[in-house]
């Protein structure tokens, strides 16, 4: 069988330890990338890493993405040991309070707008200027279908996530002279310990949606991720890629 070919690419996957972030870990070292998980708890992984048999390296890289010196730091570390980046998901998320707008206190939305949003601003502009020099990048951002449509009850979640879509799309169009790629995915609901931050009523809600009638399985984003983090992905950028057993129409 075909696969995408990865081999000696260094990726940084924020978010990695588990859930979606370690199926695309596990994938990328499965194609020959060397990882390193940037997570605020490093822990969640350290056992399966050990069970991975790629031929790249896999480092664990302590890191709060709500802290622009925190990622500057891994930033640094990261070059250190690896000499530069190829790619970077970012992956790291949460979903925040499940509430309308108006009963959400202002720590509440900011926690989501801090991670979800402003931590990929952070992490591009930590990474881009290396891709720059090295004439060459792959940058994924992980949106959601929250982002395209707006769910109830999560209107943080879905501001943030709509501002992923945008960044994507100015970044990708400012890179587009270059051989970087940017591009974001878009899943609808997908089977991780994220869903555990949510009541069921918004699961049930979520799934009702979905013309396939299933949740999505981290190892589904992850193929999509693997390739949009390959040469083969050459003619898009600043592109939308959905991925939610046919929810999303446009
Ligand atoms: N699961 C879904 O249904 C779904 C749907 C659409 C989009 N997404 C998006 O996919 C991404 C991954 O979601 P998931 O379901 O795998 O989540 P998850 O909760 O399973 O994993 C999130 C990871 O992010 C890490 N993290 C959280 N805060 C951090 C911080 N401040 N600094 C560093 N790391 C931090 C966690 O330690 C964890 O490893 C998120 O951006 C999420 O919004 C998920």
């Amino acid at each position: 069988m075909n696969q995408i070919d990865l081999n000696d690419r260094v990726a940084v996957v924020t978010g990695g330890s588990r859930g979606i972030g370690k199926a695309i870990v596990e994938r990328l070292h499965r194609s020959g990338a060397h990882c390193y998980i940037w997570d605020c708890d490093l822990q969640a992984a350290e056992s399966w890493i050990k069970e991975l048999k790629g031929p790249g390296a896999i480092k664990l890289v302590q890191v709060d993405l709500a802290d622009s010196s925190s990622i500057d730091r891994a930033r640094d570390w990261t070059i250190e040991q690896a000499g530069h980046v190829d790619i970077v998901v970012n992956n790291a998320g949460i979903a925040g309070v499940s509430k309308p707008l108006w009963e959400c206190s202002i720590q509440e939305w900011k926690e989501v707008i801090d991670l979800d949003l402003m931590a990929v601003f952070l992490v591009c502009r930590a990474l881009v200027p290396g891709m720059l020099d090295r004439e060459f990048g792959r940058i994924i951002n992980i949106a959601s279908i929250a982002g395209k449509e707006g769910n109830p009850n999560a209107s943080h979640y879905s501001a943030a996530k709509a501002g992923v879509i945008g960044l994507t799309k100015s970044l990708g169009k400012e890179l587009s002279g270059s051989m970087i790629r940017v591009n974001c995915v878009a899943p609808a609901v997908i089977q991780t310990d994220i869903l555990k931050q949510v009541s069921q009523e918004h699961i049930d809600y979520m799934v009702s949606k979905i013309p396939m009638q299933r949740v999505g399985q981290p190892e589904e984003v992850a193929a999509l991720v693997a390739w949009l983090a390959s040469n083969e992905c050459s003619f898009s950028t600043g592109a939308v890629f959905d991925i939610s057993g046919g929810r999303a129409t446009y």
